[in-house]
């Protein structure tokens, strides 16, 4: 079986709680900012997506069968129709928990020229993790990631928000002790900034995540 088809595997899809074991999450600030995000769009279905980034945030940059069901819950969705719009963008991670840092390295035709696998192959080398998998003590995810539409920085990487590149082992030494040394998780702080992205100035309630 193919890496891409084991990420897949049915054994590790989140499983929705059921409708008495419901634990809400949500904290007073994202509610606030659900609540603002729902003003911006016709109807609720249409707010599933920054809904969903909410909940990424909030549920520690994983969004488990509790994250869907809380979304479901408050645009009164189903689950099965958040959990389908979840699953279907890789930018959400509705598998598996990322780790506190998710280390996306491209490796399409322009980095492939370049040198990506040679880094992919130095980040498995030094975290001991392949495609698709989190170091033990879930600091650390790597994913390989088609085309990031930068190419003339070839070979790319990402790490939350931010582009690396060119990249070579030393650059990626520095990066790696570096995000070891953060406070802040760089999957949170994304979900942050995205959900920051879609509110008004005057409903960002809380602090950005820096
Ligand atoms: S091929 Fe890597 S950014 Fe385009």
């Amino acid at each position: 079986m193919s890496e891409l088809l084991q990420i897949g595997s049915p054994n590790e899809r989140p499983r929705p709680p059921k409708a008495d074991e419901l634990n809400l999450k949500f904290s007073d600030q994202a509610v606030k900012e659900l609540e603002g995000l729902k003003t911006h769009y016709p109807t609720l279905k249409a707010c599933i997506l920054p809904a969903l980034w909410i909940a990424q945030r909030e549920y520690g940059g994983f969004l488990s069968g509790e994250a869907i069901a809380e979304v479901a819950h408050r645009l009164k969705r189903s689950y099965a129709e958040v959990e389908g719009v979840a699953t279907f963008y890789t930018m959400y991670n509705s598998v598996h928990k990322p780790g506190k840092h998710k280390i996306e390295v491209c490796t399409c035709l322009s980095c492939h020229f370049n040198g990506a696998f040679r880094i992919r192959d130095y980040v498995t080398a030094k975290l001991g993790i392949r495609h698709g998998e989190t170091t033990e003590d879930g600091m650390f995810m790597l994913e390989e990631v088609e085309c990031l539409n930068a190419c003339d920085r070839a070979p790319l990487l990402q790490v939350g928000d931010k582009y690396h590149g060119p990249v070579d082992e030393a650059y990626i030494d520095n990066l790696l002790e570096d995000l070891r040394n953060r406070e802040e998780s760089t999957v949170v702080q994304m979900a942050d900034q995205i959900v920051q992205c879609h509110l008004e100035t005057s409903e960002r309630v809380g602090k950005v995540l820096d």
